[in-house]
């Protein structure tokens, strides 16, 4: 182990795709502060995440975050003792702005920094609020960009067991939402929807795959979405006030059918692996009806404990970037300077 003690100080940042996050982490779990700026109202016009605009919103927020991050912890930068920066995956010119941020403060206060995977941190998420999670554990990793589940013997080995052939989670519920003149991003907004209809939801087949495969496939659910909402003449609304009230038991069975196909490969693949817990994160694991239907399927024989982190811990934060930044120095795996920005990083 490199020199390590429960006050150890590490600086997160996090700048992957649409907000610009830095955290100051001590130990292993005190989280000192996680400032999270975001950039939804600059991509909401536009349904969807510009990268070009990502960039220069990371290069006008990156310094100010940083600062604020310090100032709640409390912290100077001197006090630093090892930065944390997430290396891909996510958009280049994103990636970018956060690495050469961390290099350069690296550099000028002479401490080690390493580059993290995105989803590593997304995997160490739920470990900075509960000790004593047993492996091997099955990790979830559900946001707009990715849906894949992985068999973690123990922390820093992970082996994909399936991923989405077409859509990500996330991207189907902001597709979904997007067909509805609701706003970006879709999922907390169908979510919420969703809760509040007493109505039972609509049901979605779950897909096919001819092939057997147990891959996830959330397209044909868009589309079969779709043809309903033209077969009943169903437009875009101005806004979420203004839905037709027919579309609110769609969007329940939607994310219903979004869950159970989550779930119904987390069962399948659980009787070959024997996972002795479940670890959720990215955006989609906010979702109430995820957090529902799974303490559901712990109780009908799925029988291992489900770990969520809290919801500000769930979407992109830095602290998640140290603690995975922080598991690898303390392997003695550091970054060089010429570490760059590696936009399709696989687990
Ligand atoms: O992990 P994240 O913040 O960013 C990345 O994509 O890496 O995830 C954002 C995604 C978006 O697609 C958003 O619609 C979805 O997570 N999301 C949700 C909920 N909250 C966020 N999807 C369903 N239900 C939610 N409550
Ligand atoms: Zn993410």
């Amino acid at each position: 182990m490199t020199g390590f003690s429960a006050d150890f100080l590490t600086l997160g940042i996090e700048t992957s795709c649409d907000d610009t996050s830095a955290a100051v982490l001590r130990g292993e779990r005190d989280i000192l502060s996680s400032v999270v700026s975001s950039q939804t109202a600059v991509h909401g016009p536009y349904g969807g995440v510009v990268p070009e605009l990502a960039s220069r919103e990371h290069v006008r927020n990156i310094s100010p975050v940083v600062g604020e991050a310090l100032r709640r912890a409390g912290v100077t930068r001197s006090q630093l003792q090892l930065i944390s920066v997430t290396r891909g995956p996510g958009l280049v010119g994103s990636l970018l702005v956060g690495l050469n941020y961390a290099k350069a403060t690296a550099r000028v206060l002479n401490i080690p920094f390493t580059g993290v995977n995105h989803l590593e941190g997304h995997f160490f998420s739920p470990l900075l609020e509960h000790p004593g999670i047993e492996f091997p554990a099955f990790c979830l990793l559900v946001s707009g960009g990715h849906s894949s589940l992985y068999l973690a013997p123990a922390p820093g080995q992970y082996r994909l067991l399936t991923a989405t052939r077409d859509d990500a989670a996330g991207e189907a519920f902001d597709k979904a939402a997007k067909m509805l003149g609701l706003p970006y991003p879709g999922g907390p907004v169908i979510d919420r929807l969703a809760s509040g209809c007493a109505e039972p939801g609509f049901k979605f087949s779950l897909p096919k795959i001819s092939d057997g495969s147990l891959d996830f496939s959330f397209s044909g659910l868009k589309t079969s979405l779709l043809q309903i909402l033209r077969k009943e003449g169903i437009g875009p609304a101005a806004s979420p006030e203004e839905l037709d009230p027919r579309v609110l038991p769609l969007l329940k069975g939607f994310q219903e059918a979004v869950v159970a196909q989550l779930l119904d490969r987390i069962v399948r693949f659980s009787r070959e692996h024997r996972p002795r817990s479940l670890l959720l994160g990215g955006g989609v694991a906010c979702n109430s009806a995820l957090r529902r239907m799974s303490r559901e399927a712990v109780a009908d024989g799925l029988g291992i404990p489900v770990y969520f982190p809290s919801p500000a811990l769930t979407t992109d934060n830095a602290a998640m970037i140290a603690l995975a930044g922080l598991f690898h120095y303390r392997q003695g795996r550091c970054s060089g300077f010429n570490e760059n920005a590696c936009p399709s990083l696989r687990l």
